[in-house]
Formats: C-alpha cells, structure tokens, sequence
C-alpha cells in the first residue's frame, strides 16, 4: 500500500493509480465526494480509498509512506510452506482456481495433499474466468458464508486471485461487492487470502488491486483497497513451466506495460525510479526470447517472474504517479471482447506512446536509448523517440504478440461504444489527459 501524505491531508489512494501532487494546492472542501468515491484537486480526479483532510492545510510535495503487507516466498518446493502458513488462519479454506490447468499441472492433487496433511477443510471454487466475472464473484461470497470460511486459496493467474480479491471483500459486506468496483461504498474489512501463482504477469500477487467484469453490463474495470493485498504468496517458477507459449508472451507484455505506465509521468526528480523501471525493461527484454524457446527453463521462469511481482507492488513508482491511460483504453477492449489482457496492451501501447510523442518528446528519447539502444547522433528528440517505440513494437513482435485489433478479428464497428467505457469517469491519464475523442484516435491507429 502506498500512502501519500499532503501536509494535513493524508490520502490513500488505490494500488495501481496512485499519485502524487507537483505543486500545493489547497484542497477545495466543496469537491469531497466521500470515502471510496472520487476526489478532485483542482482539475485534477483521483480514485481514493480514504482520505482525512484538515480543510486549511496545504498539501506538500510528493511525500509518501510505503508500506506493502504481503509475505512473499519466492522459489522452487516452497509450496511447502502452505503447512506453515495456512493454519495461521483458521480451518476452514476456500480454494478459488481457474479452468483446469492446475489439475493438468499436478499443482491441485499437491496443494490437496498440503492442506490435507495440516487438517484443513477445503471448499473449491472452480472455473474462474480469464478476466473474471462478477457472477463467480458472487458464487465464492456465499460459499464463504456457508462455509464459515477462514482463510481464501487462490492457485492461479491474475484473474483467480482478483476473483479471489472481489470474494474476501466480497464476504464482509452486506451490499454487492460491485458496489466498490463502481465507488460507491469503500471496502472495511476482508477474509484473509493466500495464493499460489501459476503465471507471472499482473503483479496480482502482492497488490491491493483487482480488476473484475460485470458480464451483464459489459464493463471491465479496476479496484482496489488497503484490505485486498493478499496476506501471503507463494511464487515457485515451477507452477509456471506449463504456461503455454502464448500466455507467456502476453504475460511478459503487461508485465512490461505496468512499468511503462510508470515511466511516463510528469516529475522531474525520478533518477532512481527511472533506473529501476529501465532495468526490469531490458531485464525482460533480454530474458523472453530465452524463455519463449525453453519454456521450462527455470532460471528465465524465475527472473520474469521476479520482474511480474515487482512491475506493480508499489516498489517502481514511489513518491509519483505514472500515467495509467493505456489499461483503461484496453480493458474497455476486452470488456467488449474478451481477449487476453496482454494482448490488448500489446497492440495499443505503442499506439498510445506515437499519438502521445509530441508532448513530452524527451521522455520517449530517455526510454529509446536508455532501453532500446537506439543511437541519438544527429537526431531529433522526436526521431529518437519514434526509433524507440518501433524497437518496442518490433520486439513485441518478436516473440509473437499481437500488433493490430484484426488480428483478434476486432473491426471499427464499437469503437464508439468502447471509447465511451474508458470515459466513464471523466477524461484520464497522467502523463497526458485524453478525452474521448483521443481514445478513438488511439483505437483507429490500433484497426
Ligand atoms: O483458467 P486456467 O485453466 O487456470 O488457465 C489459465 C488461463 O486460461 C492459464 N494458466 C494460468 N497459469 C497456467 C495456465 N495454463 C497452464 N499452466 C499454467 N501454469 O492462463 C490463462 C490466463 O490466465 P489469467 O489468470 O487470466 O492471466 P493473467 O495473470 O494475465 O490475468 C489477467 C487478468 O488480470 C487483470 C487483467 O485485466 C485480466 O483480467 N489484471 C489485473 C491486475 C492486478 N490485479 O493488479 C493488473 C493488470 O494490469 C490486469 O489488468
Ligand atoms: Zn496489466
């Protein structure tokens, strides 16, 4: 979780969009929309968990206090510690897994085997969707209340462990957990939950956010809270060797994209972030093409998967925001067409960074030499930065994601109806605001 502190007003923001103010503003009392719902400073909106403000303060600069609640246990056979663990919590265990891959892998009967030796007993949700949907959600918080459950296991990808998310805040609440996702009401309270991971790509693992779809309205959209971090993780880059070639790639993909929604923002004192970012980049850069050749080489499982957990736990953005518009732009697109979540952000990416280059060219040419080696001599910014998001492209393509919506079959037909989703909150985007108009832009360079 990360806190960010302005003066008297101490703001906590969800995981994800967080943020930072570049200069002090004072806060316009008038515009406090309650807990859970959005805030505005100025111009300027904010999804906010909470927040309590001395209404005459001045909000300081970029100060902020960092604190990430998950236990991590990271490497291979510690699947073991679930023993040690799961008892913490009580008996009583839900176990929230996907389509079947876990049975196919082995990991079921040896999580089974785990919670057996330590007496657990286990209810299964089964059968969490790739972006998972609200009527799952639903299914797992009664299943809590009849079951009087303890502790939520999620042994899985993203989408299991947001579903399992949406279901611990889900069973401590008396309305419906779409509440939150909506801002209507801000989550108290949750179940305990533990994972498994089974994929590395959205950093699910050790953040408060989650992303869930309501299947009914068509919308796909984030949330988060303080009480979503998962208690613990167990990551073994084992549990990801049966990850198909092309989960991998889309994995690597938003692995990728959360640090890019980082590195474009607007302060001016990051060399620190900046140099992570940069690193966990051409870590994956250098990484994939071994790993998409030898999908169960164990050191390049264990070093994308370090990358996944790190691209969005907190560790990469503090004391600022990154931009966040590109997630938004796509999940608009697989709410309307349920395709995989990398390989959204895999076509619209580098569409956002060229319809954005002209308004901060110099950050696109720190990105293109300082990842892609690209050679500034006798260049302009803009040249620069252009050769840097065709080098991003290329390499995507490299390792065999997706470069256009009509490689998924998707044409111009609802480019209205999903610009639309993505503005449902106001115009967004840090580094640089977009208004509905900017997304179909966006959406017609990515056709
Ligand atoms: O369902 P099963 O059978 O388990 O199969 C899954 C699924 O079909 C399969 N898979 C997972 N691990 C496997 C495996 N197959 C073989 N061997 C394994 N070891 O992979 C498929 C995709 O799984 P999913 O969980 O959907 O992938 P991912 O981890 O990419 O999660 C995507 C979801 O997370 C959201 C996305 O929008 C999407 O809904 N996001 C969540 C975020 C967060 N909570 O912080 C941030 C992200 O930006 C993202 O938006
Ligand atoms: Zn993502």
């Amino acid at each position: 979780m990360v806190w960010t502190d302005f003066g008297h007003a101490e703001v906590i923001p969800y995981s994800g969009v967080t943020f930072t103010k570049e200069k002090s503003v004072k806060p316009p009392k008038s515009s406090y929309s309650g807990p859970g719902g959005l805030f505005f400073f100025g111009t300027e909106r904010y999804n906010i968990q909470a927040i309590h403000f001395d209404p005459g303060g001045e909000f300081a600069v970029n100060a902020f206090e960092f604190h990430n609640p998950t236990k991590l246990i990271f490497g291979k056979g510690k699947l073991d510690t679930l023993k040690r663990e799961v008892p913490k919590y009580g008996k009583n265990v839900l176990l929230v897994y996907g389509g079947g891959s876990i049975k196919r892998s082995g990991l079921y009967d040896d999580v089974h085997a785990l919670l057996k030796e330590i007496g657990a007993e286990v209810t299964e949700l089964s059968g969490v969707e790739p972006n998972p949907r609200l009527a799952t959600v639903h299914k797992g918080v009664d299943l809590c209340r009849e079951h009087n459950i303890d502790l939520i296991l999620a042994v899985g990808g993203g989408s299991v462990i947001d579903c399992a998310k949406a279901i611990a805040v889900g069973a401590k609440y008396d309305g419906d957990m779409w509440d939150f996702v909506e801002r209507k009401a801000a989550p108290q309270d949750a179940l305990p939950l533990g994972t498994v991971l089974t994929i590395a790509a959205t950093g699910s693992e050790m953040n408060g956010g989650s992303v869930i779809t309501n299947e009914k309205t068509q919308e796909k959209m984030g949330w988060g809270s303080p009480h979503a971090y998962p208690a613990f993780s167990i990551l073994d880059p084992v549990n990801t060797f049966t990850l198909p070639k092309d989960q991998t790639v889309y994995g690597m993909v938003d692995m990728m994209s959360h640090v890019l929604e980082h590195y474009f923002h607007k302060e001016t004192n990051t060399p620190v972030q900046d140099g992570f970012c940069e690193t966990i980049l051409r870590t994956v850069i250098d990484t994939a093409p071994r790993l998409i050749n030898d999908l169960q080489n164990y050191d390049a499982r264990a070093t994308i998967m370090y990358c996944g957990t790190m691209a969005l736990n907190g560790i990469l953005n503090m004391g600022y925001a990154g931009d966040w518009a590109t997630h938004n732009i796509e999940h608009a697109v697989s709410a309307v067409y349920d395709i995989p979540h990398g390989g959204g952000l895999a076509i619209l990416f580098p569409n956002w960074m060229k319809y954005n280059l002209k308004s901060d060219p110099g950050r696109f040419k720190q990105l293109a030499v300082n990842v892609f080696h690209i050679d500034p001599a006798g260049k302009t910014d803009e040249e620069i930065g252009l050769e840097g998001i065709q080098a991003l492209r290329d390499f995507w393509s490299s390792i065999g994601a997706p470069s256009r919506l009509a490689d998924y079959g998707i044409d111009d037909s609802q480019i209205e109806v999903m610009a639309e989703k993505t503005v449902r909150f106001g115009p967004f985007g840090k580094f640089r605001t977009l208004n509905k108009e900017d997304v179909v832009e966006i959406y017609k360079l990515s056709l």
